[in-house]
């Protein structure tokens, strides 16, 4: 008999009409918007168009739900509102915060040796343009840790000024602490900028707890909002130390009689006429994933994971890049299969996908199959893509 919990994350899956054509397995691409929000979000793209978006009545209704929609994420990630700006995916949060820091030739940044291209290129930008030197940590076989950070600040060829990492490897899905890497990073006077792509709504980052001092997210990946759509994290001890690298009207105080002044609050980084309609959706998408409770959002992503970790280590030929333990981990699960190279995962997706609707994807770095585990998956799609991969030939 199906467990009460069983039947629960049943009902939950109704929300996503897709899981029931295929096993979506590649939330670390992008998420599934529930049913309920796309609904509610179509009948507020109507009544915003057809009865006209600047009307008094129509515009107050469209801004209350954007208004709404940052107290709701602010609540799922553990800030304040003033703490958050809208952005309109990760990488720009990163260069919002990289691109305000004053840099000087010489000055270092410490990241890893596995970040997805919306860290290395705004890092790519600063060496190019700042002379701003990169030191990568290695990150493949185990996470950054206080260890290896203090390790890279002593050998630091110039003064870090800032170090940026992801909260969850997109490649290795490695899981970061952020508590005692930001104490290694404030201990020595660098910001800790971190990429929560592979994070933030598998689980809930509590980030005025954690220490970071900047933290740049997508809507539409873990926290299931539409394309278009992410926000930083600003902690307030750093708007004290830096200033948006642009400004917009709302970035600024004018004050009679005074100087204008750049506004402190992360507002100020946030571009102006902002997309209303994606980011109510995805304050929907944040009470969706609130109502359901983060800790159990975050125990099904994870139990879901250790299910597959542990059904596909002990078939022969197969490996588990991703940690067994639950701590170093999330929804993301790293795979290899002896003997393949980058091209026969790339083809290996592809089939899966063709022969048995399974939608993961290969990551290079190192190269990997990888599937993601969220609310919306069971059991039985953990099943089917073992199954899938137990029949999948192998090379040679
Ligand atoms: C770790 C990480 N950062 C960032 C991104 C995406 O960046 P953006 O939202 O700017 O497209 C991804 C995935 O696409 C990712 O896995």
């Amino acid at each position: 008999m199906p467990s009460a919990d069983d039947l629960f994350w049943k009902d939950v899956a109704r929300e996503f009409p897709a899981c029931r054509e295929v096993r979506y397995l590649n939330t670390g691409t992008i998420g599934i918007m529930p049913r309920s929000v796309l609904s509610k979000t179509a009948s507020l793209a109507y009544s915003y168009y057809l009865r006209g978006p600047a009307r008094v009545d129509v515009s107050s209704e469209t801004y209350d739900a954007l208004n709404e929609a940052k107290k709701l994420l602010a609540n799922l990630l553990g800030c304040e509102e003033q703490d958050l700006a809208f952005m309109v995916n990760t990488t720009e949060g990163i260069n919002a915060v990289l691109m305000s820091i004053p840099w000087n030739p010489g000055d270092v940044v410490i990241t890893s040796d596995t970040e997805h291209p919306a860290v290395k290129a705004p890092l790519s930008h600063l060496e190019i343009k700042k002379g701003v030197k990169i030191v990568a940590v290695p990150a493949k076989a185990a996470p950054p840790d206080e260890a290896s950070l203090e390790n890279a600040f002593r050998e630091a060829p110039g003064e870090v000024k800032a170090v940026v990492m992801s909260h969850v490897s997109y490649t290795t899905g490695m899981l970061i602490d952020l508590s005692s890497l930001a104490r290694v990073c404030h201990k020595h006077g660098a910001v800790f900028l971190v990429d929560g792509a592979q994070f933030a709504g598998a689980d809930a980052p509590h980030l005025r707890e954690s220490g970071v001092d900047a933290y740049a997210f997508p809507g539409y990946k873990w926290l299931l909002g539409p394309e278009g759509t992410g926000g930083l994290y600003l902690a307030p001890s750093l708007r004290e130390r830096i200033e948006p690298s642009r400004a917009f009207p709302h970035s600024v105080n004018w004050k009679e009689g005074a100087a204008p002044e750049l506004k402190r609050e992360a507002e100020a980084y946030q571009t102006s006429t902002p997309p209303v309609l994606n980011y109510a959706a995805l304050g929907w998408t944040a009470a969706f994933l609130l109502d359901i409770g983060m800790d159990a959002v975050a125990e099904r992503c994870r139990s879901l994971a250790r299910m597959f970790k542990e059904a596909i280590s002990s078939i022969a030929g197969f490996g588990v890049v991703t940690p067994a333990d639950p701590g170093r981990s999330l929804g993301l699960v790293s795979f290899t299969i002896n003997g393949f190279q980058l091209d026969d995962y790339l083809k290996a997706v592809e089939h899966l996908y063709k022969h048995d609707r399974v939608v993961i994807r290969a990551v290079s770095n190192p190269p990997a199959l990888r599937a993601s585990f969220h609310l919306y998956n069971t059991e039985e799609d953990v099943r089917a893509l073992v199954s899938a991969l137990k029949n999948l030939k192998l090379p040679g």
